[in-house]
This record gives C-alpha cells, structure tokens and sequence, in this order.
C-alpha cells in the first residue's frame, strides 16, 4: 500500500516523466492582492497565465504539491472541518500547469493514465464532470464539447458507458475562479463512488456526500474574470488542475489499494498523514478516537461524537496554524492574520471538549514539523516559532 510520501513523489515522478519542471510550493502568502492565503496551485502562476510574465519552463509545464489553506474569501471550507471526512482548512493540492502548450486532451488522458492506469483505481467508479453552462443564468462560454469526447473515448475503451460516466455541471460545480477576478475556465472534475458496491451510477456525484468526492480538478484556463460578469479571452489557452492529496491518500489507504471497499473507512484523517498528530492528541488528552460522524450536526453532539470532532478540528487546524506561521502570516487582529487567530481560538475551544484546559497546542506543532517537515523545509526551520 502506498504511504502518503510514496503517493506525492508518485505524482511528481509521474509528471517529470511527461517533461514538467518540479517546481517548489509557493508561500500561503499570496502575492495576488485579492486572495487571503494561496487557495490552489496556480495562485503562483497567475501572471504567467496573464501573459504578463514570460513561462520560465522549456517545455512550458510544471508540476508541484502546493500548500493549500481554504478558509476565507472565495473557496472556504472552515465551517466543515470536523464534521466530516475530507474538508479541511489546510490541505496539499498536487497539480500540473501547462502554459499556453498542451491542452484537454492530453490533460484528460494523462489524468486517465496516472489515476487508473499507474496507482490502480478502478474505473468503473469514476465519474467525469464536464461543463454545461446554464443560459438561464447567464454562466459564460460553450459546453465543453472536447472534455466530453476526451472523457467519452476513455469510458468507451474501459467498457463503461459515457452517457452514465460523464455528468454534466453548470458555472458553479465546473467552472473555476480563483477568486472573483483572474484567470479562470471551465473545468472538469473526476470523482470517486466509493459506496460498497460501487454501483451508484453517478447519482451522488456533486451532491455534498462522502460516498462519492472529487478527486482531481483539471481546470482549462481561457478567460480573466473582470469581477463585474464579463471574461476577456486570454492570448493564450493553459492547464491547471489541482488533486486533493489527502483525499487520494484515504482512498488508497482505506480500501487497502482498491482491494476492500466493503469494510472500507475512508477518511482524509484515517492515513499516515494524519496519525502520527492524532496519537499525539490521544497522549495529550487521555481520550481514544473512535471515528464517529455526526448525525444530526453541530449542535447536538453528544460523548464520542463530541470528541470525535474535536480530533479532527485540532488535527485540521495545527496543520494550518504551522504552515501559515511557517510562511510568515501570525495570528493578529485583522485581515488573513485575524483569520488565523479564528483558527487558533477555534482549536483551543475544542480542546476543552477533550479535558484540555490548560495551554497545549503548541505541543502539536512539532509533529507536523515531522510528518511535513521533508516537504515543506521551513516547519523545521521556523519550528520555534511555531510552537
Ligand atoms: N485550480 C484548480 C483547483 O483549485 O481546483
């Protein structure tokens, strides 16, 4: 089974071999004015997208994990974390960019290769989104003819049938924005049904349940959004697409390599990124984690749930608080580092539904250094100041 290190350098192995440049993370300090913290692996890529900087990448294409922190602004995940499997405030995007070179066929047939034909997953469970704008609500541009046939050959060639496996979205579900200006596209996401039986025919796809998740979005990059509805085309057409690094981590993880779907417990915090933080907190607290879900929301947990949550809200927010403070953005009194500061207040109130009282957050800390410390060097070398 793969480890979640083994899956990273996969990815990126993966892509070199398809002649991009590895390219570092950027900082969560985003150099776009309009973002709080980098919410996706192309934030860095944005003046090369807008042709105001030349690609510095012979052939223009890269890959990287990026750090991800999603909790204001545009993409916001933070009211979600704890209360289910795969939202989080802090997470890795892996991606591969192609500037103004390759295009949606290879993009959708390198997706195919690496995701089914090198790690394994098993076809038949995936589903493909492709855009489908709704005219009654003005969404901008064509539908996404060339994704469809791209994704159509692929279904066809593995027996499944396009017509069940392609799933149609409009501007909201499939086409990205990084915000409310800049580069953006329609997109195309691949999903996952993970059920038992893994026979649900596209019936969950987009709809909120963690029986089926996205797991990849390949974002075909046209237009710069003017932020009052209208999109000027750019000189040229690229690729950004983001993967959900955690969320691949737990599916490979929690069905043992696709092997067992039936007794599977798929969850981002089920993998070795996540237990060497939850040991940590079981040590700290005394208090064993069951891997209980919420029934009935927020305000009614009870016992295990209660707990239960507040593991995955600690475990969630110590990634995000290291990073962010890593990268130089502190807990303070306005704008992003007020943000941060919201994350750090909500982690110490959850601990004290685990019995801690007294300061020990901190404590954590030092085991993202070690789990993320290989990847991204600067938890170490900031290590005090993060604790
Ligand atoms: N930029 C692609 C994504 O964040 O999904």
């Amino acid at each position: 089974m793969m480890t979640s290190a083994q899956l990273r350098q996969s990815f990126l192995d993966f892509f070199a071999e398809k002649q991009h440049a590895i390219v570092p993370s950027s900082s969560l300090l985003p150099d776009a004015p309009n973002l709080l913290f980098t919410n996706a692996g192309m934030n860095q890529f944005v003046p090369i997208f807008l042709g105001e900087t030349a690609c510095p990448y012979s052939p223009p294409r890269a890959a990287d994990t990026q750090k991800c922190i999603r909790a204001g602004g545009k993409h916001n995940d933070l009211e979600d974390v704890g209360l289910d499997t795969y939202h989080h405030t802090f997470f890795e995007m892996l991606g591969n960019w192609s500037f103004g070179n390759y295009f949606k066929q290879e993009a959708i047939a390198w997706a195919w290769e690496l995701v089914v034909g090198r790690w394994g997953f098993p076809a038949q469970r995936l589903y493909a989104t492709v855009y489908a704008p709704d005219r009654s609500k003005h969404d901008p541009a064509e539908f996404d003819q060339e994704a469809y046939d791209a994704w159509a050959a692929l279904f066809t060639k593995a027996g499944l049938d396009p017509k069940i496996h392609i799933v149609s979205g409009n501007k909201q579900d499939n086409f990205w924005m990084m915000g409310d200006t800049g580069p953006c596209g329609p997109c195309s996401e691949l999903h996952v049904d993970l059920t038992a039986d893994g026979d649900t025919n596209g019936a969950l796809v987009n709809q909120g349940d963690a029986r089926c998740i996205e797991i990849w979005n390949l974002v075909f990059i046209q237009y710069n959004a003017n932020g009052d509805g209208t999109y000027d085309p750019l000189p040229a057409r690229h690729v950004d697409t983001g993967m959900g690094f955690e969320r691949v981590c737990s599916i490979i993880q929690g069905t043992k390599n696709f092997t067992d779907f039936k007794n599977a417990q798929i969850s981002n915090y089920h993998t070795d990124v996540f237990a060497p933080i939850f040991a940590k907190i079981e040590k700290l607290c005394g208090l064993k984690y069951c891997r209980t879900l919420p029934v009935s929301g927020l305000t009614r947990l009870r016992g295990q749930e209660r707990v239960d949550v507040a593991f995955r809200v600690l475990a969630d927010h110590i990634r995000a608080l290291s990073c962010a403070i890593a990268d130089g953005i502190l807990p303070g009194n306005d704008d992003r580092n007020y943000v941060l500061r919201r994350i750090l207040r909500r982690a110490v109130l959850w601990g004290r539904s685990l019995n801690l009282h007294r300061p020990f957050f901190h404590q954590l800390a030092p085991v993202v250094a070690d789990t993320l410390g290989d990847v991204f060097p600067e938890l170490r070398k900031n290590a005090a100041l993060i604790v």
